[in-house]
């Protein structure tokens, strides 16, 4: 069956370099069908980026998604050789932790996580809490050469005191909370807005435990090249309907928020030749209530005005 695909054009805030950027859904019959979608998605991106410089950046956050991909690419021969591979979030907890991003990210994709030429470990120790393991996760992946990890100027997003910069993911894969988080940016949460300047954040008191984590940033989810947001089930179906369908206060729907970042009129993007995309990806039942007869083509991102 052939997925239903809806696109939003994106338009430019100031100061933004007015170029095509868009947001697009697609609907999967099945479970199954959207895991292959999510891997096909995935190992495109992969060779596009491979083909373009030589190799592969991508963040994967935790929960379900992991096993949506993990299903995907069961039975693929896949060269991960050239793969860079981060968590886009991670729980304050050792990572023997049953509650470990790391720890469940390996277990579900233990070829990926075997073979990559690196895995970014966010952290070694939590004794220096939350802050103490954004910044060390942080130092990782500003480690990393922008030959790895490209970089691009952070434009208004980079906020006072940062370093201007930002990673540029080739590929950033998300779930979706169903109260509309994703990686650990929660709703309403002060976590969710900072603009720093830093690429990753600490995050204490999340209402989804355990409740102390770090997650990259918000600028850094939307400086990726191809965001992919994938939901399954009918406990997502509501999040994915105010989300895609009803503008949020500001602050409220963090899933919302992960529109493409547009390059800084002023400066020279980073060398990428594709616009950046956010792709969602979901299956019949969270998609159950999105109403996509009442979406028209050139839509602006997300439709509904408050
Ligand atoms: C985490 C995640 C989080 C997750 C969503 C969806 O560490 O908790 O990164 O953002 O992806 O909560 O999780 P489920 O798909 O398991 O509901």
């Amino acid at each position: 069956m052939t997925p239903h695909q809806f696109q939003y054009q994106v338009p430019a805030e100031e100061g933004e370099e007015a170029t095509a950027a868009e947001v697009s859904a697609s609907v999967h019959g099945s479970p199954a069908s959207l895991s292959a979608a999510l891997a096909a998605a995935l190992l495109a991106s992969a060779a596009a980026a491979v083909a373009e410089r030589g190799h592969f950046a991508v963040a994967v956050s935790g929960g379900s998604v992991l096993d949506l991909l993990a299903e995907g690419l069961r039975g693929k021969n896949v060269d991960f050789s050239k793969w860079t591979v981060a968590l886009a979030d991670e729980r304050l907890v050792s990572a023997e932790s049953a509650d470990s991003n790391l720890r469940a990210a390996r277990a579900a994709l233990p070829a990926l996580f075997g073979a990559a030429a690196d895995v970014v470990v966010p952290f070694t120790e939590v004794s220096g809490g939350t802050e103490g393991a954004a910044t060390e996760f942080e130092g990782a992946l500003r480690r990393l050469p922008a030959s790895v990890l490209p970089r691009r100027a952070a434009g208004s997003e980079g906020g006072e005191g940062g370093d201007g910069d930002l990673p540029v993911f080739d590929a950033v894969v998300l779930g979706l909370g169903p109260d509309g988080h994703v990686a650990s940016l929660f709703p309403n949460h002060p976590a969710t807005a900072a603009a720093s300047g830093r690429w990753v954040v600490p995050v204490e008191a999340a209402p989804k435990l355990p409740a102390r984590r770090v997650s990259l940033s918000l600028p850094v989810l939307r400086a990726a090249r191809d965001v992919l947001v994938a939901a399954s089930g009918a406990g997502k179906a509501s999040a994915v309907q105010r989300a895609l369908e009803v503008q949020a206060l500001p602050g409220a729907c963090p899933a919302q928020m992960v529109r493409p970042l547009l390059s800084p009129a002023s400066s020279a993007s980073s060398s990428s030749s594709s616009p950046p995309s956010v792709r969602w990806m979901v299956d019949a039942d969270a998609g159950s209530l999105l109403r996509p007869e009442t979406w028209e083509d050139g839509k602006a991102w997300p439709r509904s005005a408050v």
